[in-house]
């Protein structure tokens, strides 16, 4: 791309810019590996816990995709949110279905602090959709990758059938990665400008920290 540089009236060659799924990636790659590597994740995922370690986080789970998806409504006919909105993606429903097969009734949960701090947050997107676009890459990626993990250990470890675990499963979606990959796509598409890539992926960084709170508290 040639870019008129005013002062002098010459061109210059911009420096490609770097994808936003990239900078993504890279931005929020450290707290990626302290999110997985986390006790409460070592423990649920090397088998150590039970199947309350799991029903508790799906617990606190659910406050959060209350209000992702809350918000995902709000905003799916957004320029910005609205491409990656997908009624494919929505988990609220299968969360619930999931804890009642564990035994949970979701009106006598309470969230965790931490959890709270995270709704809040997500709410504060409602008006912010490059922001919202930052919870809903967090979670969603992450259910599409490392979910599926989590999905064959509790599976191996502790018993829990398909119908506990639809939570998991997309499918409706197809192959995952090919999903992913256009997901990728979109995000690179979007109509931002340089200061709302600079805010969404703070708030991805952000939105990690939560989800590394969620995993301390589990722990504590
Ligand atoms: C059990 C722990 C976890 C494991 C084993 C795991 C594993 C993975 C793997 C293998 C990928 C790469 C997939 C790919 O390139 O297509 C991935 C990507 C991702 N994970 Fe995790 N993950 C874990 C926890 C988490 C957590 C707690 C979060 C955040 C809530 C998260 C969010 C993401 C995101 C957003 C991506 C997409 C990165 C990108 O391509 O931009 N993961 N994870």
């Amino acid at each position: 791309m040639t870019i008129p540089f005013e002062e002098t009236g010459h061109a210059v060659q911009a420096e490609p810019r770097r994808l936003l799924s990239e900078s993504l990636r890279a931005a929020t790659s450290d707290a990626h590996d302290r999110a997985e590597g986390a006790t409460f994740v070592d423990d649920l995922m090397s088998g150590r816990l039970d199947a309350g370690g799991y029903r508790r986080m799906a617990s606190q789970l659910y406050f959060v995709y209350r209000a992702l998806e809350s918000v995902g409504d709000t905003l799916s006919g957004d320029t910005v949110a609205g491409p990656l909105v997908d009624e494919r993606l929505r988990r609220l429903p299968r969360l619930a279905a999931d804890l009642a097969m564990l035994g949970v009734d979701p009106a006598t949960l309470t969230p965790l602090p931490g959890v709270s701090a995270y709704v809040d947050a997500i709410e504060a997107t409602r008006d912010d959709p490059p922001r919202f676009v930052a919870h809903h890459y967090t979670r969603y990626l992450g259910d599409l990758s490392g979910g599926q993990v989590i999905r064959s250990r509790m599976k191996l470890h502790y018993g829990l059938t398909e119908a506990a675990l639809s939570f998991y499963t997309f499918d409706e979606i197809g192959k995952l990665k090919r999903y992913k990959d256009s997901y990728r796509d979109t995000l690179d598409g979007l109509p931002l400008d340089d200061e709302q890539i600079v805010s969404l992926i703070d708030e991805a960084v952000a939105a990690f920290g939560h989800n590394e709170r969620l995993f301390a508290e589990l722990a504590g």
